[in-house]
This record gives C-alpha cells, sequence and structure tokens, in this order.
C-alpha cells in the first residue's frame, strides 16, 4: 500500500458514515494521522476505533461543522496533532429533491449552512495555517450536482455550485501560496444519504427520469480513491479542478 499519507496530519467531516468514512480509512492507510469529525459522538467513535485498530492516530471531535464553535474544536484537533496537510470537507446533507417553488426558509437554511457554510467556516480557519506552512490541500466534496440542474432539489444544486465556485476561487487565490484546492463530484453513491427525509413527489418523480440514465452507483471506496489522489501530491498540478467520479452519467 502507498505511503502517499505518511505524517500528514488530515481533517475529515462527515467521517462516521459512507464517503468520509471510507476516505478516512483509505488515508489512514496511507499513513495519515486523522482528525475526524461528525454529528453523533456514538458513531463517530466507533470509527475512530475501527482507524485505531489499523494503526491509525486519530482524534474524534463530536460537532456540526455548521456551528463556528465547532468548527473550531475540529481544527483545535489538528493543532494537537502539530500541523495540518490536507482538510476534506465532506459533511453533506440532501434536500428531499425539492423543486424552488416547494423549498422552505428552513430547508433552504439548513442545506446552505451544512454544505457550503460548513465548508467555508472550515476553509476560513485551515488557510492562515496553510499559508504559515506554505503547503496544503483542501479537498470538497462536491457532486454532479454542483455541474448540473438534474442531479437534486434546488437548495442542494445551488449548495454544490456555490462549494465548486468557493473551491475555484481559493485555487486562484492560494494557489500561490503552495495550497491546492479541488473538488470531487461524485454521482449515486451507494450510501446512506438519502433524500434527507420525506422527499418532494414532484421532485421524485423527475428524478427518477433523470436515474435511467445512471449506468451504476458507485461504493464509497471508488469516491474515496479520487479523494486521496486530489488531496496527495500525486495531484501537485491540479488546482481548482472539479473531478466528475459518476462512471459517465453526466457525459451523455
Ligand atoms: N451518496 C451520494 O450519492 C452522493 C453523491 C454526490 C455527492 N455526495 C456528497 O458526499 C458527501 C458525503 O455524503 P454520503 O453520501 O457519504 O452521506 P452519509 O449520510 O453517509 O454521510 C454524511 C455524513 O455527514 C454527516 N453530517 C451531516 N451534517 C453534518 C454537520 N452539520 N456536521 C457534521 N457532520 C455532518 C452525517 O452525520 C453523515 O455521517 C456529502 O457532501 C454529499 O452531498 C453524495
Amino acid at each position: 500500500m502507498s505511503t502517499r499519507y505518511q505524517g500528514k496530519v488530515v481533517i475529515v467531516t462527515g467521517a462516521a458514515s459512507g464517503i468520509g468514512r471510507a476516505v478516512a480509512t483509505r488515508l489512514a492507510s496511507e499513513g495519515a494521522r486523522l482528525v475526524i469529525a461528525d454529528l453523533t459522538a456514538d458513531k463517530l467513535e466507533e470509527a475512530a476505533a475501527e482507524l485505531r485498530a489499523g494503526g491509525a492516530e486519530v482524534r474524534a471531535v463530536a460537532g456540526d461543522v455548521s456551528l463556528e464553535a465547532d468548527v473550531a474544536r475540529i481544527l483545535d484537533g489538528a493543532r494537537e496533532l502539530g500541523r495540518l496537510d490536507v482538510l476534506i470537507n465532506n459533511a453533506g446533507v440532501m434536500d428531499k429533491l425539492t423543486p424552488l417553488h416547494e423549498v422552505t426558509d428552513e430547508l433552504w437554511q439548513k442545506v446552505m449552512a451544512v454544505n457550503i457554510g460548513g465548508a467555508f467556516a472550515l476553509c476560513r480557519r485551515a488557510l492562515p495555517l496553510m499559508m504559515e506552512a506554505k503547503a496544503g490541500a483542501i479537498v470538497n466534496v462536491a457532486s454532479v450536482a454542483g455541474l448540473n440542474g438534474g442531479r437534486g432539489g434546488a437548495a442542494y444544486t445551488a449548495s454544490k455550485h456555490a462549494l465548486i465556485g468557493l473551491t475555484r476561487s481559493m485555487a486562484w487565490y492560494y494557489g500561490p501560496h503552495g495550497i491546492r484546492a479541488n473538488a470531487v463530484c461524485p454521482g449515486a453513491v451507494d450510501t446512506p444519504l438519502g433524500p434527507g427525509g420525506m422527499p418532494s413527489m414532484a421532485g421524485i418523480k423527475r428524478m427518477q427520469q433523470q436515474l435511467g440514465g445512471l449506468p451504476r452507483s458507485a461504493k464509497p471506496e471508488e469516491i474515496a480513491a479520487a479523494v486521496a489522489f486530489l488531496g496527495s501530491d500525486d495531484a501537485s498540478y491540479v488546482n481548482g479542478a472539479a473531478l466528475v467520479v459518476d462512471a459517465g452519467w453526466s457525459s451523455f
């Protein structure tokens, strides 16, 4: 197995489940020291125990990426490990596939607060550390919904488009500081994510038509492989990319 992450400190949000958990497992297997964060302590501790059993050094921080105080505690986890090399903004929520005219203020604010607000808050605190080190990599787990209009509801689609915009802005500004920022855009992945609650009937009907073109869904490990690449020095010349990982779904 590769040692691309040997000694590196990596933050992974949403690491108790699905893609985030697969990313943490993959990076640990390549030598990373991890700060893993997620909402609930129980599931997070279970993930941490599994990673430690495999030999990884892990700090587990139960918290909500949409809350500034929790974001600060996540960054403290990296400080305790002495450095921050890679930040992976993976925590995210869906929007019940809701078309715009049905979106409540509450749904809009929740999806924005987590999917874009969380990444913003973590990056804002991580970038000064990376600038000081003159090195760093940020990988944002976006979605094909960040590039296409028909892969989620209005709030989810807008939040993932915003996340790609944020990624490109950081790539542009912080590239000269030795920091790379990239996004991964998965298609449909077998995880517990789901629609995020009882789906909108109008939205699900429309989405079912869209899913007809999906070649197959991905295993979380297939997305983790792309995240691991973008966070590593193998991707030293990749900055500002929105890497589509969807078995061709968006191409045809
Ligand atoms: N599953 C898919 O088909 C798919 C496709 C494209 C993109 N994505 C994106 O991948 C990312 C990971 O999703 P997944 O499919 O692994 O889903 P998942 O539900 O298995 O995992 C998401 C994790 O994020 C955590 N989380 C949610 N809100 C949080 C918050 N406010 N603070 C901290 N943690 C929080 C959840 O508790 C959960 O453990 C998300 O950003 C999602 O939008 C998923």
